[in-house]
């Protein structure tokens, strides 16, 4: 269904130098070239009937609604179908279009269900729209020769429903799914009369290859795809353009309401990040906002086996003020500290650092990037001074050649996969490395020209064989190097990728990649023209990710792939608001803007600011502080959004860690895994209920607006200027517009960003400043934000997490597309329908050799701990490694993976464990232990709770 008020062009927009102009019905247009009469009509505000055709989608010229007449031309074209010439006559009104309009649209009509009036789209229905447009009162066929009213419903998919009867097949649905998101589930079944929309092979949708982006519902000019919850709830009212709060990509929607209720997220073509596309994720998996489970009141305890007692918000201040107080009077200052969340904007992330840094008086703040993309800051700074990613997602359209790298964008990224899978079909040529078989690797229509199979903690072998080929056969942009790189620092890593064991045959026996495939892939990247980087987790999570992403620099570097559209090194940032989150100070060495803490004149400039004496130590990062926690020097944590107990590494370590603190504070939706260790719970705020900002993977900055008030009461950033109140240090703000504000004048790649020029531009990209007041798409273009690219060595350290007779197997990790993360909202969405639980992925051999079928149970067991899932045989495993996802608390993934972490970050390294599989036929200790535990917590909670009547 379209969406609440947007004019819809009819064919998409064009970019062209030459301008065409033309006269339509007597008024003068001016176009690009390859416009076509439909779109040009339309910018010159005539009405053009249409129903096959749609902005979002190329033409396609099959319902014959859209006729013009234009001088010179014999009959009446196709509009849509029609592209602008210079002096062009166009009319699109006379008599006799009418009439044939209205003969077109009669013969729809008599095969439509006469339902208007009780249908849930009317009123919002094109069908119905262009009928009256054309002016038709009456069929003349009648209703009772062969029709299709008799169709059977498709209410498989949890969240749209297919009504065949009402459909036109105008084929939007099977174009949206092919052109814009690239899955090919549809087709248009038989010919003629008979011809119908079907998924797959006349499966229903749930069975299909659908993976529910929602593209075909959108484009949809009826109600035969629609949305459940506009079936269920009515039409909606009203609408605000807010960012989705789940992956990097930050697509943006229009959240349309009633009232304060939501009835659909329609992803917003105005989005620059997702230009109107979506996924399941953020355009149906909203409903855990007002889940049952959220907890809305306050609570604190004094100890974890006590009930939980509601409070008022001043109480549960005044208490937890009064705890970290107490505990630094006992302790030390340095005692507590907090975790900011990536989940939350970029308002609510500063003022956490803030109050860290204010009114604790230290520098213990830490993120959950930490356990990401922490070597993505580091290893981007220490090569072209910028933590972050090179362009924007639209670069991608001018790229020839894209290397994926440790990521799997169709179930991480997945409206940008979309993107990346349009260039494939225009074209583009793909390497991937990756352990596993991931979906781009061969795909409708997509097929990698190189799979690089490696074995899971070799990447940096990988990238040295790369680079050397790249050295050894002369394919090195020496004239880029010269101009735009330190000399000294190329030559030192041009003789270190040179050096024999770096070479692709000496690398194959430890990545297993066979040289051949590397050499191809090398010479493929170096000179296939344009050549981007898109890298993930399997980049970062390893206990080499910052040298990793330093090497992938390097490979940039080497090959001039910087600096312009199309090329670049670019980090699919994991969640909604990672990069926001490290921009905004997160880390406990770093001020807003990676600007270290020993740096005097930047802490003097914050110390004006905020009226306090700032530490120059370095904080605590989260592994040190369940160290010090452990030691018993540590003894107060604030984490807001973040569930650490079910995502960090090595469970059991964690929560023996949170276990020893005195006072644990969580704000959140829900009582995660890490609340049931809490003192205090403070209900947080969805993003539904937020203002503020979020900034994508493209440094993107992008509204976030509050749709419906703070089911607790407060927003997040009102929780902590409360708190800082009350531990005697006031701030003072009546909005986040005010935060932001203040972080501009603080940051100097933030001068020019406020809400009100978010509000004017859509959305910026820093730096946005005096020298880019717009924002700034591509970095690095006429230097590096150091100055000089900085080549850095990259010696191969294996990990020291090694396979043996015990442990013979690699376990590594990933998400799945319709789950996200830890799985606290979507595992509250009928998104499970997908994905119920966590399964383990074996190749057949190994799960031959161990007597393991699809549907076993299985015990997993790591140097860590152990734990039992089902086993899933897959051949898009290699022999020698398993996977997992590790959305199910129960799951227990963390409790396998290992304390080894990357050298330079402590990001930890989830992508290696050595492990051991085996049948096994009941759970393992932990999750029994985990099983107890939980079901205790949760009737502490409901002990708490006053009965409500
Ligand atoms: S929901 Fe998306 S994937 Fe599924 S059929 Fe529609 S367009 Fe294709
Ligand atoms: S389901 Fe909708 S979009 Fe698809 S062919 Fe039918 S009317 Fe057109
Ligand atoms: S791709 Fe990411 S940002 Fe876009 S809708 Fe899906 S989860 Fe949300
Ligand atoms: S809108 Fe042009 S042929 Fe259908």
């Amino acid at each position: 269904m379209p969406s609440l008020n947007s004019l819809d062009y009819g064919t998409p927009k064009r970019t062209s130098a030459t301008l065409v102009t033309l006269q339509v019905d007597g008024v003068a247009v001016t176009v690009p070239a390859g416009t076509s009469v439909m779109r040009a009509s339309i910018e010159a505000g005539s009405k053009v009937p249409k129903l096959c055709a749609t902005d979002s989608l190329e033409p396609f010229g099959s319902c014959r609604l859209c006729l013009v007449e234009i001088d010179g031309r014999k009959g009446y074209p196709a509009s849509c179908t029609t592209l602008v010439e210079p002096g062009m006559n166009v009319r699109t009104q006379s008599d006799q279009l009418a009439r044939l309009r209205r003969g077109v649209m009669e013969l729809y009509i008599s095969d439509h269900p006469l339902d208007c009036l009780t249908c849930s789209a009317n009123g919002d229905c094109e069908l119905q729209d262009q009928a009256g447009l054309v002016g038709l009162r009456e069929v003349r066929y009648g209703y009772e020769g062969a029709n299709h009213l008799d169709a059977v419903k498709d209410s498989s998919n949890p969240y749209f429903s297919f009504d065949p009867a009402k459909c036109i097949v105008c084929s939007r649905c099977v174009r949206a799914c092919e052109e814009v998101q690239g899955t090919f589930a549809l087709t248009i079944d038989a010919r003629g009369f008979a011809s119908a929309v079907s998924p797959g092979q006349n499966s229903s949708f749930m069975a299909s290859e659908c993976v529910s982006c929602g593209a075909c519902v959108q484009a949809c000019p009826t109600a035969t795809l629609i949305e459940k919850s506009v079936v269920e709830r009515g039409q909606a009212e009203h609408a605000h353009v807010t960012t989705c709060a789940y992956c990097g990509v930050g697509c943006s929607f229009r959240a349309e309401m009633k009232g304060t209720e939501v009835i659909r997220m329609v992803p917003n073509k105005d989005g620059r990040a997702n230009h109107g596309h979506s996924c399941v994720k953020g355009r149906f998996a909203w409903g855990y906002a007002t889940h049952k489970d959220r907890i809305k009141t306050p609570m604190i305890r004094s100890r974890i086996t006590d009930p939980w007692r509601e409070v008022s918000w001043d109480e549960a201040i005044a208490h937890t003020a009064a705890e970290f107080r107490r505990i630094q009077a006992s302790y030390g200052r340095d005692a507590v500290g907090a975790i900011t969340s990536s989940r939350c904007t970029n308002e609510e992330v500063y003022l956490i650092q803030k109050l860290v840094r204010a009114a604790f008086g230290n520098n213990n703040v830490d993120t959950c990037a930490r356990v990401c993309h922490s070597p993505t800051g580091y290893g981007l700074k220490a090569t072209m001074g910028e933590s972050a990613g090179t362009q924007d997602f639209d670069s991608i359209q001018h790229t020839d050649v894209i290397m994926v790298i440790g990521a799997n964008p169709t179930d991480g990224h997945p409206v940008f996969a979309s993107a990346m899978k349009r260039r494939l079909r225009e074209g583009a040529r793909l390497i991937v490395a990756d352990p596993r078989v991931i979906d781009l690797v061969s795909g409708p229509h997509v097929q990698a020209d190189y799979h690089l199979q490696l074995r899971p903690g070799t990447n940096v072998a990988l990238i040295n064989a790369l680079a050397h080929v790249i050295v050894e056969e002369g394919l090195l942009r020496e004239d880029f190097v010269a101009a735009r790189c330190e000399a000294g620092a190329f030559e030192t890593w041009r003789r270190f990728v040179l050096e024999a064991r770096n070479s692709p045959e000496a690398s194959e026996a430890i990545t297993g990649v066979p040289a051949a495939l590397v050499r191809g892939a090398a010479r493929l990247y170096a000179t296939g023209g344009n050549a981007a980087i898109y890298y993930g987790l399997g980049v970062t999570e390893h206990s080499q990710g910052s040298t990793m992403v330093m090497g992938i620099a390097n490979l940039a570097m080497a090959t001039g792939n910087i600096g312009r559209e199309g090329v670049g090194v670019n980090p699919l940032r994991g969640q909604n608001n990672v990069q926001g989150s490290c921009d905004m100070g997160s880390f406990p060495h770093e001020l807003p803007g990676y600007r270290h803490v020993s740096d005097g004149i930047t802490r003097s400039l914050f110390e004006a600011e905020w009226g306090v004496s700032l530490d120059a130590e370095p904080g605590l990062r989260i592994p040190n502080m369940f160290e010090a926690a452990m030691d018993g020097s540590f003894k107060a944590l604030y984490v807001q959004g973040e569930d650490i107990a079910q995502s960090d590494p090595n469970t059991q370590h964690v929560t023996a860690a949170l276990g020893a603190l005195e006072c644990l504070v969580v704000q959140d939706l829900f009582l995660n895994e890490t609340a049931k260790f809490a003192h205090v719970f403070l209900p947080g705020a969805s993003f539904l209920e937020k203002d503020g900002t979020f900034t994508n993977a493209e440094r993107r900055i992008s509204r976030v607006r509050k749709v419906m008030p703070p089911l607790a009461g407060l927003g997040d950033w009102e929780v902590t200027v409360a708190l800082s109140r009350a531990l005697g240090y006031p701030m003072h703000y009546d909005s986040p517009a005010q935060i932001m504000d203040e972080i501009a004048r603080l940051t100097p790649t933030f001068t020019g960003v406020s809400f009100e020029a978010i509000d004017r531009l859509g959305s910026i990209q820093w730096p946005c400043n005096g020298a880019a007041p717009d924002g700034t798409p591509v970095m690095h273009v006429d230097a590096f934000v150091r100055g000089k690219g900085r080549f850095v060595v990259t010696e191969f350290v294996p990990t020291h997490e090694k396979v043996n007779q015990r442990y013979p197997l690699i376990l590594t990790t990933g998400r799945i597309l319709s789950q996200y993360n830890v799985g606290a909202q979507t595992r509250r969405t009928a998104n499970v329908a997908w994905h119920d639980e966590d399964r383990l992925e074996i190749h057949p051999h190994d799960a031959q050799d161990r007597g393991i079928r699809s549907g076993d149970w299985v015990g997993i067991s790591s140097r860590a701990g152990e734990t039992v899932l089902r086993a899933q045989v897959s051949e898009r495993m290699q022999p020698g490694v398993v996977y997992t996802t590790f959305h199910f608390p129960e799951s227990g993934a963390n409790v396998i993976t290992t304390e080894n972490s990357d050298w330079a970050t402590n990001c930890p390294e989830y992508k290696v464990t050595a492990v051991q599989v085996a049948l096994v036929s009941h759970p393992s200790e932990w999750q029994e232990r985990f099983q107890r535990f939980s079901e205790e917590q949760l009737r502490l909670a409901e002990r708490g709770r006053p009965v409500h009547t």
